[in-house]
């Protein structure tokens, strides 16, 4: 951390590449860091409410304000540490703590508003919604934001503040301790990889802070559920996900970083960063920019056009010009994640050394066609693990996983979200092409192969479905799209035991046959069963490139 913030000074007067190169082995860690703390800083400054000491909301919605944005940005201000910037980053922890749900009988205790302007949570007229009036999971994003802030910059932080921040930990602690998954609504269970491992972290150092025994334990129980979970194939229940895979990153760091030899988390943080980093670097074709599919929750269908955490993490490892980030970030999808950039850069110097030298080159370069395979568990949902199989070429990708789970769209219950068979080619003009299968079974059956992918639904029958999500064409393509031979830079031949006859619809912003997903528009190839038919529903797709 003294790197970067001696970078961020140096900064400046123009100095900063120098000090960057001449501290860190691996190049430009230091000074890639810095410039993402820097723009994302620049962009938050915009909507920074002096008067109140929070954020606006990013959605400009009619000046309210934004409590999980603003201590992202308070945790930036005290990196930067420029002009008045602690005493505002001060002032926001104040407003925010202030704002803390103090009833400890409430299922919400020790939570962080969504926003300060909202009516009582809990009121007859403000009814307790989870994930909608409160968001069980700000109090890890929160809570994890002041222990970096606590450990970066104590000498920057008054010590009555420092205080108050404690006894905000230790109430969001509690509170965070009522989340059992399957009770009262609440879906915490080990398998929800990035809210778990905040919530084992949070617990175990704010036991260890305040020498709350009782608390030490309990992160290191529930850290142990984790770790058992991901050694079984050394990966992620939540897996690959541009979004969320980047969430646990940040927060298996803090395990790495912040915790000692004594606790699970400080033995195991580190080995599971370098492992979920070599099994993103080879799904990661870096002529696309993108990492291939499946992906359990993804917040978009190319990482070039939405906003995600791990490409901030990779805009980090081998610039910004390198990663899949726009020039102007908050004009990709999901820029509200933009918002994290601080935290990220804050970790990276010591993040960036945990990541394998392998993924580190297939970030840059896509080394050779491969194949991937792997597996994923996330109980109670998934009956087995999931078996997940992607075979990369230079210009195509396709990757799938085959499950068989007791909800349709996965953990999250979420078809939009939940892409479990995807393929991305390029295209002529160096834009990507997509294609991703739309959830609608408890269960499927995937083999991916050379330029092929095949389905099946074993619990099928004649009344379902395929639907392809497939992107629209690029700048100079056609805007029309009848068929398989309208979608630009990819030849597709179908077979299998569906109606070789399918339908076409789109979904636009202003119109068409339904809404955007993930503010994403696409053409929707649909494909059923002949009537009355007796067999198992399966399509297989073979790709060539036009
Ligand atoms: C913590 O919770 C207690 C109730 O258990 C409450 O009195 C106190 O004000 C809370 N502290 C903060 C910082 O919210
Ligand atoms: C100990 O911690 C657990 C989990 O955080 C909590 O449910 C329990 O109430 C705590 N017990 C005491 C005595 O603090
Ligand atoms: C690091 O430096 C080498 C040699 O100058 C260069 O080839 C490589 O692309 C650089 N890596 C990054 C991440 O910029
Ligand atoms: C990368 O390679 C360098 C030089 O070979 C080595 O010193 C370093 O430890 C490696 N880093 C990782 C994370 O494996
Ligand atoms: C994944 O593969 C394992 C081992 O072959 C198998 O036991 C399991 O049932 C498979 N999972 C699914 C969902 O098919
Ligand atoms: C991949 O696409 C690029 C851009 O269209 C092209 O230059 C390159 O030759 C293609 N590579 C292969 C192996 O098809
Ligand atoms: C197919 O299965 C679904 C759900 O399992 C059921 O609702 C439907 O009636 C079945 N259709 C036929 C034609 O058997
Ligand atoms: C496809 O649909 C057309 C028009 O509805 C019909 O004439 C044709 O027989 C269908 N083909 C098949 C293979 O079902
Ligand atoms: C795709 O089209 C089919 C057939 O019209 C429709 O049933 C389905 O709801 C559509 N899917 C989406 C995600 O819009
Ligand atoms: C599609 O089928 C045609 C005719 O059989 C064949 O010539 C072509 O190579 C196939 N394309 C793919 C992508 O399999």
């Amino acid at each position: 951390m003294h790197l970067l913030r001696t970078c961020a000074a140096l900064a400046l007067y123009g100095q900063c590449a120098f000090a960057g190169r001449e501290v860190v082995k691996r190049n430009d860690t230091e000074s890639f860091a810095t410039d993402l703390l820097h723009e994302s800083l620049e962009w938050l400054d915009r909507y920074y409410d002096n008067e109140r000491g929070y954020l606006f909301s990013l959605d400009a919605a009619a000046l309210t304000h934004e409590t999980r944005a603003s201590v992202w940005y308070a945790a930036g201000l005290l990196a930067r540490n420029d002009a008045d910037d602690v005493e505002q980053a001060v002032r926001i922890v104040n407003n925010v703590i202030g704002g803390q749900f103090k009833t400890e009988s409430e299922q919400w205790f020790g939570d962080y508003q969504i926003y300060p302007e909202e009516p009582t949570v809990g009121t007859e007229q403000y009814p307790p919604v989870i994930y909608n009036s409160w968001d069980p999971n700000w109090r890890g994003f929160i809570g994890t934001t002041f222990v970096v802030m606590l450990e970066e910059f104590p000498h920057l932080i008054p010590q009555d503040v420092q205080s108050y921040m404690l006894e905000s930990l230790y109430n969001t602690t509690i509170g965070d301790s009522y989340r059992v998954g399957g009770v009262d609504d609440d879906n915490l269970y080990p398998a929800y990889s990035n809210p778990s491992i905040m919530r084992a972290f949070v617990s175990g150092w704010v036991g260890r802070r305040l020498s709350d025994s009782n608390m030490t334990t309990a992160g290191e129980a529930y850290a142990k559920e984790i770790i058992d979970l991901f050694t079984r194939d050394n990966t992620l229940s939540e897996f690959n996900s541009g979004t969320y895979a980047g969430v646990s990153l940040f927060a298996l760091t803090l395990w790495a970083k912040y915790m000692d030899e004594d606790s699970l988390m400080g033995q195991y943080g580190g080995d599971m960063i370098r492992h979920t980093w070599t099994s993103l670097g080879e799904l990661y074709n870096a002529n696309l920019k993108n990492v291939a599919g499946p992906w359990d929750r993804s917040y978009g269908f190319d990482m070039n056009k939405y906003l995600s955490i791990l490409a901030l993490q990779m805009w980090t490892l081998v610039g910004k010009e390198n990663a899949p980030v726009n020039s102007k970030p908050y004009a990709m999808g999901h820029k509200n994640d933009f918002a994290i950039s601080p935290l990220i850069a804050i970790l990276a110097p010591f993040h960036n050394t945990l990541v394998p030298n392998t993924t580190l080159s297939s970030l840059l370069a896509f080394p050779s066609t491969h194949k991937v395979t792997t597996s994923a568990f996330s109980p109670p949902y998934d009956t087995y693990p999931r078996n997940i199989t992607a075979w990369l070429s230079p210009n195509l990708t396709i990757g799938a996983e085959s499950f068989a789970e007791n909800v349709i769209g996965g953990p999250a219950k979420n078809p939009s979200s939940f892409n479990p068979a995807v393929a991305q080619w390029a295209r002529q003009d160096g834009s990507v092409g997509w294609l991703s299968l739309y959830a609608q079974v408890q269960e499927l059956d995937v083999t991916v192969g050379e330029g092929m992918l095949e389905l099946t639904y074993p619990k099928g029958n004649s009344s379902s479905g395929f639907s392809f999500l497939v992107g629209t064409n690029g700048w100079s393509g056609k805007r029309d799209v009848r068929g398989w031979d309208d979608v630009e830079g990819v030849k597709v031949n179908v077979s299998g035991t569906v109606d070789a006859n399918y339908t076409v619809s789109f979904n636009g912003m202003r119109g068409g046959a339904g809404e955007t997903i993930n503010d994403f528009e696409f053409w929707n190839f649909t494909y059923g069963m002949p009537e009355g038919s007796r067999e198992i529903p399966r399509v297989r797709l073979d790709f060539e490139l036009a």
